[in-house]
């Protein structure tokens, strides 16, 4: 089952820029930058809140590191912005094949590997009212 929102995705062109902003504007405290090759972005995670645990909720802030990436396609066409919304679930393969079974597309099939060794896979926006919407599992 669903049972939190983990993070909210966020384009933007410098990480760097965007996590200092985050940092002086909100206090949100970086806790995560990853490289993700696959998907050719670089990644900043943002702690919502001070609870500190593994389930917390989180902004994160996505910058193409490669022209031919998606997200970099993303920006190109809609400028920076949020671009999707993640939520959290115990069995995202479970999740996944119960969301299929409903017509609504995964983008990864079976789910595949994200940012801090989590499980994940996308929904196609098309079946998502117009949403980028993700399943994420923690390890
Ligand atoms: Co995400």
């Amino acid at each position: 089952m669903i049972g939190r929102i983990d993070h909210i995705g966020i384009v933007c062109r410098d990480v760097d820029e965007a996590v200092e902003f985050y940092r002086a504007t909100y206090g949100f405290e970086l806790t995560h930058v990853e490289v993700i090759e696959s998907q050719g972005v670089r990644e900043a995670m943002l702690r919502v809140g001070a609870t500190g645990d593994g389930a917390a909720s989180y902004i994160q802030l996505l910058e193409p590191v490669r022209a031919d990436s998606a997200v970099s396609a993303w920006l190109e066409r809609h400028g920076p912005g949020v671009h999707h919304i993640a939520f959290g679930t115990d069995d995202v393969d479970a999740e996944s094949e119960r969301l299929k079974a409903r017509g609504i597309r995964p983008i990864f099939d079976p789910p595949g590997t994200g940012s801090r060794g989590t499980k994940v896979t996308f929904l196609h926006p098309r079946d998502c009212l117009g949403v980028l919407t993700e399943l994420v599992t923690l390890p």
